[in-house]
Order: structure tokens, then C-alpha cells, then sequence
């Protein structure tokens, strides 16, 4: 676009330095930023278990818990249904894992991605049906490290 000599750009805002404690809050995930990474520790932990790699497939669960509790922060609204799927659906996997019970681990896989699916109901969001990819991850090695 062409200027006439006298007219000046208008002045862009620039970056803030500091951000008021609004601005901060209103930055922080909620639970459609944290879904996406919870969906990838699940389908990292359900590889690693068919893998029997226990150490990572429990490493991936506890940093799937921690992600949960981080969005209740934001989300207390969720805080309730939050518990009852760690207490219900993620510590029968954890079990899983520290038993080294692929079988266990598979059955309990499968219950916790149907009561998550059923948690998106609840919240009404029935169209979001989380399903495990079933192609690895290619970014990890998987076989158990001694
Ligand atoms: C295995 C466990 C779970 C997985 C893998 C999973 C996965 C996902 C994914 C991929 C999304 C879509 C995010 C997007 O792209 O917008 C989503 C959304 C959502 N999930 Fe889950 N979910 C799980 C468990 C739960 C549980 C236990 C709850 C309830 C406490 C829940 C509540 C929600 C809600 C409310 C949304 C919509 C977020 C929004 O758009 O505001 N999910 N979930």
C-alpha cells in the first residue's frame, strides 16, 4: 500500500514484559489444550504394555495422572469425575504394570478407554470417541532397557 511522506505507520503493539495475573489465568490450559497430550501418554503406556515394558508404560501413566490434575486447576468442575477415573480406571492399570500382567493390563485398557469415552458423554461431548492408535509410537523404543 502506498504512503503519503507525511503519514506515519501506525504503531504495532508490542510484546508485554510482564503479563497482569489475568492475562496469566486466562493462558492456562484447560482441558481441550491437556486431552490431545493425555491421549498421546495413553497410546505411548498401551504400546509400552504390549511391549512389557512396565517401567514406561508406568512412567506414562503417572505423567497422564499429573496432566489430569493439572487441568482440574484450571477445571475444577471435573475434579470429581477426575478421581473416580484415577481411582476406577488408572489404578487397575498401574496394578497391571507393577504385576507385570499383560493380560491384566490389556483388560483394564480396554475398561479405561470405555469409561473415558463415557466421561465425554457425560460432559456432552459425545461426539469426541478417543480410540488407541494402534501403529506405535516411532519416537520411542519400546523394548524393555536392562
Ligand atoms: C483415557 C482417558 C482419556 C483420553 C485419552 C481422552 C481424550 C480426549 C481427547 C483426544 C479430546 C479432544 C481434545 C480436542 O482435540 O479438543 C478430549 C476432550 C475432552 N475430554 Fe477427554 N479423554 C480421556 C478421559 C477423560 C475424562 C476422564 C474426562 C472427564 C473427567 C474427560 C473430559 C473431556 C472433556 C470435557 C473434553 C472436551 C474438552 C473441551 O473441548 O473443552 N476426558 N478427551
Amino acid at each position: 500500500m502506498s504512503q503519503s511522506p507525511e503519514s506515519q505507520p501506525a504503531p504495532q503493539p508490542k510484546n508485554p514484559e510482564r503479563l497482569e495475573l489475568e492475562a496469566l489465568t486466562a493462558l492456562q490450559p484447560g482441558f481441550a489444550r491437556l486431552m490431545p497430550e493425555i491421549g498421546a501418554r495413553m497410546w505411548r503406556a498401551f504400546h509400552a504394555g504390549r511391549a512389557e515394558n512396565w517401567p514406561l508404560a508406568t512412567w506414562q501413566l503417572k505423567e497422564m495422572r499429573k496432566l489430569f490434575r493439572l487441568g482440574t486447576v484450571t477445571r475444577p468442575k471435573y475434579e470429581s469425575d477426575v478421581e473416580t477415573y484415577i481411582d476406577e480406571d488408572l489404578d487397575p492399570l498401574f496394578a497391571a504394570c507393577e504385576k507385570g500382567d499383560l493380560e491384566a493390563f490389556e483388560r483394564a485398557f480396554h475398561d479405561s478407554v470405555e469409561a473415558a469415552n463415557e466421561y465425554h458423554r457425560r460432559w456432552n461431548k459425545g461426539f469426541l470417541v478417543w480410540k488407541v492408535p494402534q501403529t506405535p509410537p516411532e519416537d520411542l523404543v519400546l523394548e524393555p532397557q536392562s
